[in-house]
C-alpha cells in the first residue's frame, strides 16, 4: 500500500467538513458477498440476470420471488469486514453522508456492532431488507418471511423486495440526497465501484464540479480513476482501516 497515498487520504478526511460516501458491491466483496462484472461475478450467473429485471416480476412472479428469498437468506448470513467496521468509525466522527449501490445491510450491522450510529445509509439501488407492495408501493415494516406468501393489505399486490430492477427507475430520497451532498462535498471516497451505472454514477461528477477530491479505493482501474484526485489499488477491507489509524 502506498503510504503517501494513505497519508494523503486521510489529510483529505481530516480537513473535510463534508464526506460523501459512494460505495459499490467491491466494500462488501471480502465479506464474500461477489461483486458484480468482476471474474465470477454475479453477473456471469444467468439467474442473477433473468432475476435482476422487473421483467422476470410480471412474468414469472412466483419463481423470482423464490429466488429473492434465496438471495436474501444467503446475503444475510455473511458477515461486515473490516472495511465496513473502519468506515463506520471515520463516518461516526464526521458529517458524512453515505450513498450505496449495494443491497445489502453489512455497513448497517457495523454501525450497530461499533456501538455507533448514523441518521441514515443511503440505499440508492434499495435494500434486499426492505420490502413493499408491487402494486401501490407500501412499504412493510418488517420483510415478510416468505415472499411468496405475502400480499399487501391495502390492496392484495405481491409483496416484493425494495430493490430497483433493471429497467425500474432509482428510489427518488437517496439519490436526491446523494445529489445534495455532492453540492457540499469537500470529499467523496468512492470505495469498491466500477462506476458505470447511471444514473448513480452521475454523483462522483457532480461532487467533483463542485470541488470535492475525489480518493478511490479499488484495487483494479475504473471508469472514475481518470476524475480521482487520490487512487488507492487496494481493498476496502485493508485501506480503510490504515486510513482509520492515521485518523485516530
Ligand atoms: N475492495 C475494493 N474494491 C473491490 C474489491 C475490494 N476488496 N473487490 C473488488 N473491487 C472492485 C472491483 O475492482 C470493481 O471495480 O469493486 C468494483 C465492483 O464493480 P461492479 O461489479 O461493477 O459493482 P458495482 O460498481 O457495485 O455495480 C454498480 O451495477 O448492476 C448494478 O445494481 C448493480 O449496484 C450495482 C451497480
Amino acid at each position: 500500500m502506498d503510504k503517501r497515498k494513505l497519508k494523503r487520504a486521510a489529510e483529505l478526511i481530516d480537513r473535510a467538513g463534508h464526506i460523501l460516501v459512494f460505495a459499490g458491491s467491491g466494500l462488501s466483496a471480502e465479506s464474500g458477498i461477489p461483486t458484480f462484472r468482476g471474474e465470477d461475478g454475479m453477473y456471469s450467473n444467468p439467474d442473477v440476470l433473468r432475476y435482476a429485471h422487473a421483467d422476470a416480476l410480471r412474468e414469472e412472479p412466483e419463481a423470482a420471488l423464490a429466488w429473492f428469498q434465496k438471495m436474501r437468506d444467503m446475503i444475510d448470513d455473511y458477515e461486515p469486514n473490516p472495511g465496513h467496521y473502519a468506515l463506520a468509525r471515520i463516518c461516526a466522527e464526521r458529517d458524512c453522508t453515505i450513498a450505496t449501490q449495494n443491497v445489502d445491510r453489512l455497513l448497517e450491522s457495523a454501525f450497530l456492532r461499533e456501538g455507533l450510529t448514523k441518521e441514515g445509509i443511503w440505499h440508492l439501488h434499495g435494500s434486499l431488507f426492505r420490502s413493499r407492495c408491487d402494486v401501490c408501493d407500501e412499504p412493510l415494516e418488517e420483510p415478510p418471511t416468505d415472499y411468496t406468501a405475502a400480499e399487501c393489505d391495502e390492496c392484495g399486490g405481491i409483496i416484493r423486495p425494495d430493490v430497483t430492477l433493471f429497467g425500474e427507475m432509482l428510489p427518488e430520497a437517496p439519490y436526491l440526497r446523494a445529489q445534495g451532498a455532492a453540492h457540499v462535498a469537500d470529499v467523496v471516497l468512492l470505495l469498491g465501484t466500477s462506476g458505470i451505472v447511471y444514473p448513480a454514477a452521475t454523483i462522483p461528477g457532480l461532487a467533483r464540479s463542485h470541488g470535492a477530491k475525489l480518493i478511490e479505493i479499488n484495487p483494479n482501474p475504473t471508469e472514475l480513476s481518470e476524475i480521482a484526485d487520490v487512487v488507492i489499488r487496494g481493498k476496502t477491507g485493508e485501506v480503510l482501516p490504515e486510513i482509520d489509524r492515521l485518523l485516530a
